[in-house]
């Protein structure tokens, strides 16, 4: 009996190695990645060791994450319930598939999490873990224990000797990072009408803090995809880390919201999507010069649904590889610069070019015609779209 588990480091996932090891009598196989947020990952090995794990994952996810995750879901423009920009939910799908890898890897039989029975996670993970393991065993210790307060849990530590290091400092709220995004959730924000205290947020200045002088920035595409900011090269997540700093200095990237989440409740939620929050904007001015109308509405008509999907879970599924298909065959022109100012907490663009751009000044010019559109046409046009609604209204219809 082996189980893989997703291993912070930190007070929760230490209690659930032991609980597990006692509970089902089972080796546990820690996984540990970097996936931005922040904190060092090399000291979970020393823990995890100290609680009698043999096998121990630490890897670098940083680059997998946002070339194969980040990237793919921004050339949708993806947004949920028109304001959340997905940092968590992207995550957990590159979690599941490491924790199922592992399980593959070592011989396990199941993985195990540390997310509440109440929220999305859980969600997230277990139906990534069964799309690509079928027969995976998945333990979930918060919908079976009853360490569910603070102290249930550091008594639990205290009766078998778990090391527990009461960070200073450590922020209250449930949190969760990466290099998309920060969340936060819990505590006082858990009234919808109390207002995030200021020292909460982690990535950015306020708007009113943020300097007087705007910060201009470019950005080249290829292919739907960011590969160079002001003109330098640069790996996806490079280029996350590069503009989370420079639109976080200008106050940009704060949201507080009440979402909808899949078990059902509504739950308020604070994020800090700086470099996001610009990554999306960039990608409407670039792909409002190279893609066809019909393309650029069709696949705005599917961003909800690949939203939803993406929240709810189903990353690994046939649907959103479908939906994938479609997207990325729509970014094969989507090539260019997006210049930006930045400047307390807003985003502009002013500037955006492309050797694919479809944009033609000769024809959208409103000075005299260059022969390609001739103002007569329009007459016709206009009139026959007109025909239906000439015929109800001779028929005397009320609109
Ligand atoms: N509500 C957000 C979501 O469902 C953020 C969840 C944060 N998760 C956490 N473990 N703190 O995507
Ligand atoms: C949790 O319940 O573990 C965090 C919140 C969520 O998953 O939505």
């Amino acid at each position: 009996k082996k189980v893989v588990l997703a291993y912070s480091g930190g007070l929760d996932t230490s209690v659930i190695v032991r609980w597990l090891q006692d509970t089902y009598n089972c080796e546990v196989v820690t996984f540990t990645a970097d996936i931005g947020q922040g904190e060092e990952v090399e000291p979970a090995r020393a823990k995890a060791e100290a609680l009698g794990v043999k096998e121990i994952y630490i890897e670098d996810l940083r680059e997998e994450f946002v070339r194969d995750y980040v990237f793919p879901m921004f050339r949708a423009n993806t947004i949920y319930e028109g304001e959340y920009l997905l940092g968590t939910s992207i995550a957990r799908p590159l979690i599941a598939k490491r924790l199922i890898d592992i399980a593959n890897e070592t011989g396990a039989d199941a993985i195990s999490h540390g997310a509440t029975g109440k929220g999305n996670d859980q969600v997230r993970f277990e139906l990534g873990a069964y799309a690509l393991k079928p027969g995976v065993k998945v333990i979930a210790p918060w919908r079976e224990w009853d360490l569910n307060s603070r102290e249930k849990l550091l008594k639990y530590c205290e009766e078998r000797n778990i090391p527990v290091e009461m960070k200073k400092g450590k922020s209250p709220y449930s949190m969760d990072a990466n290099l998309l995004h920060i969340s936060y959730e819990g505590m006082n924000l858990e009234d919808p009408w109390a207002e995030a205290e200021e020292d909460m947020w982690r990535w950015s200045v306020s708007p009113e803090a943020a300097p007087d002088k705007p910060t201009y920035v470019e950005l080249t595409y290829k292919k739907g995809d960011i590969v160079a900011v002001d003109g330098q090269d640069m790996k996806p997540h490079e280029v996350l880390e590069t503009l989370n700093k420079v639109a976080g200095a200008n106050g940009i990237g704060r949201l507080d919201i009440v979402e909808n989440r899949y078990v059902g409740m509504k739950s308020r939620g604070c994020y800090e999507t700086p470099g996001g929050t610009i990554m999306l904007r960039a990608h409407r001015a670039i792909e409002s010069i190279t893609l066809d109308r019909e393309v650029a509405h069709l696949k705005d008509s599917l961003m909800p649904r690949y939203a939803e999907v993406i929240y709810n879970g189903y990353w690994w599924s046939p649907e959103r590889e479908a939906l994938q298909a479609l997207i990325d065959q729509t970014q094969t022109y989507v090539n260019g610069t997006v210049r930006l100012k930045l400047y307390k907490g807003n985003v502009d663009v002013v500037g955006r070019k492309s050797d694919d751009s479809l944009f033609d000044e000769k024809i959208a010019t409103f000075e005299e015609d260059q022969g390609a559109y001739d103002q007569k046409d329009a007459e016709g046009f206009i009139k026959l779209n007109a025909l239906r609604l000439r015929i109800a209204a001779g028929k005397g219809r009320k609109l």
